[in-house]
C-alpha cells in the first residue's frame, strides 16, 4: 500500500478534526474521522440496548456496522445520525466501548480501506501507532484541558445546546484518562510522531505547520 497517509492523533477537542479536514481539503486527500466510527458503533449499541459491559455484544454490533457517509451526513440503517453521535452522552459512552478489543478489531478494516488515492488524512487516537504505522507523516496534537473544554463549550453552545464548562472539563479529562490508560491501542504519540501543541495556536497556524511538515516528509 503506497497511498500517502497523514495521521493526526490526540486527546478530545485538541482541534485534530478541524485541522485534519482542512489539510485534507488543501491536499485534495480523503479524510477519515475514525472517532466517528467508534461513536457510530456506540450509538448502534445504545439503540440495540446492548449492555456497555457486554464485550461480546458490543463486538457483534461493531461487526455488523455499515454506516453510509454521504455529503457530510452519516446514515445508520437509513437514519441520519450526524448530530446524535456528537452528544455528550454518546461521547462519554464511546470511550468505554472503545476499550473493547473486539470492537477495535471490527473497525480496523473499515479504517484501512479509507486509504485510497490520492491520499488520506486520518484523525483519531491510534492512527499513527496502530492503524497506519507506515504513514510518512504522523502528528500528535495536544492542548491544555481547559482550552480544549472551552473549544468544546463553544461548539455545543453554537449548536444551541446548553453546556457547563466545569463539567465539560471533568468529562474531557475522564475520557482522556480512559483513552490513555486502556490496554489496547492507548492514546499516545507514535515514536516517530511530531508534537503540535495548539493551546495558544489558531487553526490556520496549525494547518500551515502540518502542511509544512508534509512538504518535507516525503
Ligand atoms: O475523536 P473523538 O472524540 O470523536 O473520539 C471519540 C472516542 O472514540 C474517543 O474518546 C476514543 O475513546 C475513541 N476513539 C478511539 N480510537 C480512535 C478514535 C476514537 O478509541 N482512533
Amino acid at each position: 500500500n503506497t497511498i500517502p497517509v497523514i495521521t493526526l492523533d490526540g486527546p478530545a477537542a485538541s482541534g485534530k478534526g478541524t485541522v485534519a479536514e482542512l489539510v485534507a481539503r488543501e491536499l485534495g486527500f480523503h479524510y477519515l474521522d475514525s472517532g466517528a466510527l467508534y461513536r457510530i458503533a456506540t450509538l448502534a449499541a445504545l439503540k440495540a440496548g446492548v449492555d456497555p459491559a457486554d464485550s461480546e455484544g458490543l463486538t457483534a454490533v461493531a461487526e455488523k456496522l455499515s454506516p453510509v457517509f454521504e455529503n457530510g451526513r452519516i446514515l445508520l440503517e437509513g437514519e441520519d445520525v450526524t448530530l446524535a453521535i456528537r452528544s455528550e452522552e454518546v461521547s462519554r459512552a464511546t470511550s468505554k466501548v472503545a476499550v473493547v478489543p473486539g470492537v477495535r478489531r471490527a473497525l480496523f478494516d473499515l479504517q484501512r480501506r479509507a486509504a485510497r488515492a490520492p491520499g488520506l488524512v486520518a484523525d483519531g487516537r491510534d492512527m499513527g501507532t496502530v492503524v497506519f504505522p507506515e504513514a510518512p507523516l504522523k502528528v500528535f496534537l495536544t492542548a491544555s484541558a481547559r482550552v480544549r473544554a472551552e473549544r468544546r463549550y463553544k461548539q455545543l453552545t453554537a449548536r444551541g445546546e446548553t453546556a457547563d464548562l466545569d463539567l465539560l472539563t471533568k468529562d474531557l479529562e475522564e475520557r482522556d484518562r480512559r483513552d490513555r490508560e486502556r490496554a489496547e491501542a492507548p492514546l499516545k504519540p507514535a515514536a516517530d510522531a511530531r508534537l503540535l501543541d495548539t493551546t495558544e495556536m489558531g487553526i490556520e497556524e496549525a494547518v500551515k505547520k502540518v502542511l509544512d511538515w508534509w512538504t518535507t516528509a516525503r
